[in-house]
Formats: structure tokens, sequence, C-alpha cells
């Protein structure tokens, strides 16, 4: 029998007005691009790819580029105050500015988004070098977010125009296993969620293929409420999530006051073997969530044999669930800077589609109980 998942992605790719292959890259708006680059290198194992600043004629920020196989990441700072780039970092602190995705044709992209509603943020330029030509333009989505579509077809350098190539002798981590963007989920202000659903529905031709209630996504004392949008072929898939009612505050509601407003709440990175993935992250001190130990003690029982030996999952406080199709791991960052606001997510998913609905409780009674202590609970 199809899955829900099944027959709402090929409803999607039916009608799909805007092809996407994956996504490009995620710019991430810092306080300081140079400290946080190096962070990504040594704790996430990205490499060095490309730079733009003042050496490349750029004045008022500076770029660097880091790479892991199909992860791409870009970390943006100002070099002065009073420019777009400044007053982001002043309103959210450290963030996902731009989820850019890679495109066929990002004329066209502009064009069949913007005339269905999407409001633009770059209209269609070409930007060229010796290694040829990229293509950008973008739309506005949720708080100050923005979706560039890149087309590189006819671009054989390692960025794109502007920037430079980087890299360091002395300095190249070894990598952790990071292969690509599984999925990227957005927070937004209350009665916020269906709105936003109508958008990637309307102007980006996306289809709603999960939703989580309050009842689904609720521990004693708060709640909050998801539905999933993805693409038509499956690419690019982004949970939006609202606060529910609960007795105390909601993780989200502590997002959206830190954050100063609606933005990405986590990135979620796909390795094919988490157990190698997390004893790497751990080793170069990246923290994570805790489930209590009890989490293990009937897990077979509820997911069922799994290929994974449960020694080294309880040990590094890997989590498991499984759905119709199979079965996923995954495990939650703390925050990545100090603001409560960004965090990642580390899945190696083997036939699951889904995310993980079998750990919400168990997740998110561990979030609060770093909310508890940061007093924001
Ligand atoms: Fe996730």
């Amino acid at each position: 029998m199809q899955t829900a998942i099944a027959t709402a992605l090929q409803q999607a790719a039916a009608t799909d007005f805007l092809p996407l292959q994956g996504t490009d890259y995620v710019e991430f708006y810092v306080g300081n691009a140079k400290q946080a680059a190096h962070f990504y290198m040594s704790a996430f194992g990205f490499q060095a790819l490309a730079y733009a600043g003042p050496e490349t004629g750029i004045r008022d920020k500076v770029s660097y580029v880091v790479r892991q196989h199909k992860l791409t990441f870009v970390l943006t700072t100002p070099l002065r105050a009073n420019n777009p780039v400044a007053d982001h970092v002043y309103r959210h602190g450290d963030g996902v500015k731009v989820l850019a995705l890679r495109v066929e044709n990002a004329a066209d992209a502009w064009h069949q988004t913007t005339s269905r509603g999407g409001k633009s943020y770059l209209e269609p330029v070409t930007l060229t070098d010796t290694n040829g030509e990229v293509v950008l333009s973008g739309i506005h989505t949720y708080g100050e977010t923005v979706h560039l579509f890149v087309e590189r077809k006819n671009y054989k350098g390692s960025f794109m125009p502007g920037f430079r190539p980087w890299s360091n002798p002395y300095f190249a981590p070894a990598d952790t296993g990071l292969l690509y963007v599984d999925h990227c989920v957005g927070n937004v202000g209350w009665n916020q969620m269906n709105p936003w659903v109508k958008f990637y529905e309307d102007v980006m031709g996306f289809k709603n293929i999960l939703t989580f209630d309050d009842h689904d996504i609720s521990t004693e004392y708060s709640a909050l409420m998801s539905k999933v949008m993805s693409n038509g072929n499956g690419y690019v898939k982004f949970p939006i999530n609202e606060p529910a009612e609960g007795k105390k505050k909601s993780q989200v509601e502590e997002y959206l006051e830190f954050y100063n407003g609606e933005g990405v709440q986590h990135v979620a990175l796909a390795t094919n073997d988490i157990v190698h993935t997390v004893t790497e992250l751990r080793n170069r001190g990246i923290e994570f969530l805790q489930v209590p130990k009890t989490y293990y003690d009937d897990l077979l029982e509820r997911v069922g044999q799994i290929d994974e030996d449960i020694v080294p999952l309880r040990e590094l406080g890997i989590l498991v669930d499984r759905d119709e199709e199979g079965y996923l791991l995954q495990l939650f960052t703390k925050p990545v800077q100090d603001r409560p606001t960004l965090f990642f997510e580390i899945i190696q998913r083997k036939g699951a589609k889904s995310f993980g609905k079998g750990n919400f409780k168990a997740l998110f009674e561990a979030i609060e109980r770093e909310q508890e202590q940061r007093g924001n609970l």
C-alpha cells in the first residue's frame, strides 16, 4: 500500500512549476565569520573553499565558504555598522539568512514564484568571471529569511563569481561524514503555521506531507504544532513549527523571543554512519541534548530489529524511530550560539521518510530541561 507521504509527493511532482535540484548552500549571518568558519571546520569537519571581502572588492562584509560533501555553508559578517548584515546580527544574533536552492533556471524560478505572490528579494542577476556565470534570484520567506535560487550549470569555479579560492595548508580537519541538508525547520509565530504552509503551496508548489498537532508534540508543560512541506522530488523539505498553548512557555516561544522574530530553528544534516559522525562531533566539543538512559531500556521493543549495536547508541545518546517504510537515527545538538535559537540535527535514514515522531516527547523534555536552566520555561 502506498504511504501518505508518497501520495503527497506524487501530487507535488505532477504540478511542479518550480523544479528544485536540492539545497545549494545555507548562509549564516554571524558576529564573527572568521571564528565561525573555524568552528564549522574544526568541530563539524567542513573544508575551506572560498572567500569574499575587501581583498575581492567587497567593502562592507566578509564571507567564508566551507564545504563537506554536498553541504555548503557560507558564514558572513558585517565590517561596518548601518548595513543590512549588521542590522540582522543586531536583531537576531547569529542565524540563518539564506536557504539557497539549486535550479535549472533562476530567472524562471523568480518569475514563477513572484507571479504567484512571492515577495521579491533579488531580481534575476547574472554574475560572471573567468569560470563562467551564475544566475541568482530570490524571494522572501518567514521572518527575515530568504530563498535564493541558484543557477550554476554554466559555472566551473569553486563557489561563485566574487569569491576567490581559500585554503589553509596547515589546517584541514578530517570530515565527520556529514553529507547534505536533509531538511530545514522554521519557527513562526502564533497562528502563523497555516499561512506559511499556504505560502509554500501557492508560491513554491510544495505539498504538506506530514502534520503534527499539539497532542503529537507535547510534554507535561509545553506544546507546538508542525507541518512538513516538501517539493515534488522530496529533495527540499521545510517543516514549519508554531507554538501551542501549554502550562509553560514552549520552546518555539523561547526561540521567537531570543531570535526577535521568526527564523530557522534547525538544519538537519544527513550522514550514512551516525555512530561515526556523532563520535567525531562529540570528540571535537559539540554538545548534544541528553535523553534519560531509560530511553534505551525498551528501545528494541518499540522500534524492532535494527542494524546498529545498541551500546554505542546509548553511549552517544542517539535516538531511533520507525515508520512504515523503515527507521531513522537522529540526535539534536544544543544551540550553536549563546542565544537559545539555532541548532543542528544529525540524521541517518534507513528507509524512513518521517521525522522521528516517536522521539518528540523525549527530545522536547530534554529541551525543556535546558530551557529551565536558562530560566526560560
Ligand atoms: Fe528535524
